[in-house]
């Protein structure tokens, strides 16, 4: 009700009354992909809010994105579409219980993928994303053992690619989850030129089949450099979006999911709306608010990230 016809032009409008900025997850519709001053992966994101100067954060991703952007700016004000746009790895980790994890190994430092809740990222000591997880771990000293979460898959990743012996929290992504080790390999065998290219969030069956592993920015990045013409990608499809913007000679096939369900969407991602972006900006709420000393400990972690991926 009440909708401006354009939505387009409503929403660059209140952009520049409100000196806002969008930031967008690739895992967005694509008109908010198409309507954000910035799309990235979750690091993009994260530099992007520590350095704007605008006075607005409009976060078109998920609460925990939305949070991270509100730690780096207490004073801004940080506005997510639909506050229920949770996510469900997030939720594998209820601060409580980890709590109670992370006392059972007190030598252990706490690297935690940024895809958690600040009171997680409150008791951790370096953040990471799936675009820095290596290099960060690497950078810690062989001997200092290490407490991982909550992706037990990136933490899977992680472990080979290092080598370092990880303490793995048993969280996982339901999205990544859902893709068919056996659907695609059949795909595969349809589409022999295709280039298999998976995030680190997928299991174990599934990523042995992949050619290339990274973050949504590494895949985005990929398929721009490889010189094949097909890629079955094996992540939430609204990065092919972008994908078919960048690179509009190539192929993308979305990865098939396991049973009957035909979609990979993120039901998290994809409930913001351009029309409750819209709302948002035009209501200036729903707004992200946290404990102040939960924020201030959520930030020295997310500090350490900045610090060692500069
Ligand atoms: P990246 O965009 O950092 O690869 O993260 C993927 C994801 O699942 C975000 O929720
Ligand atoms: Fe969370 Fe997975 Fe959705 Fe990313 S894709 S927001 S990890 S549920």
């Amino acid at each position: 009700a009440n909708l401006p016809l354009d939505l387009f032009a409503a929403i660059n409008e209140l952009k520049q009354e409100l000196n806002a900025v969008i930031l967008a997850h690739y895992y967005q519709e694509s008109d908010i992909q198409d309507i954000a001053d910035y799309i990235g992966d979750s690091l993009g994101l994260s530099r992007q809010a520590a350095a704007t100067d605008a006075e607005v954060i409009v976060f078109a991703g998920v609460h925990f994105m939305a949070e991270t952007a509100k730690i780096l700016n207490p004073d801004k004000l940080v506005l997510l579409p639909d506050l229920d746009a949770g996510c469900s790895l997030a939720d594998t980790c209820p601060p409580d219980q980890f709590a109670a994890f992370k006392a059972q190994h007190p030598d252990h430092i706490v690297v935690s993928y940024i895809n958690c809740s600040a009171e997680i990222k409150a008791m951790s000591d370096i953040i990471c994303t799936s675009s820095n997880a290596v290099s960060l771990i690497e950078q810690i000293p062989a001997d200092q053992p290490i407490i991982f979460a909550p992706d037990k898959n990136l933490g899977r990743y992680v472990m080979q690619q290092t080598g370092r012996d990880l303490v793995l929290w048993q969280g996982s992504c339901m999205v990544h989850e859902i893709f068919s080790e056996k659907k695609l390999v059949q795909l595969k065998m349809t589409h022999p030129e295709a280039e298999i290219i998976a995030h680190p969030e997928c299991e174990e069956p599934v990523l042995q089949h992949a050619d290339f592993i990274g973050s949504t920015t590494a895949l985005l990045k990929y398929v721009q450099r490889s010189d094949r013409p097909q890629f079955i990608v094996v992540t939430e499809p609204g990065i092919i979006h972008q994908m078919e913007k960048q690179v509009p000679n190539k192929q993308f096939i979305p990865a098939p999911a396991t049973g009957n369900c035909a979609c990979n969407e993120c039901p998290h991602m994809r409930l913001n709306t351009l029309e409750k972006l819209y709302l948002a900006m035009k209501h200036r709420q729903p707004e992200i608010t946290m404990p102040e000393a939960t924020r201030v400990a959520a930030l020295k972690p997310i500090q350490a990230m900045l610090r060692m991926s500069a």
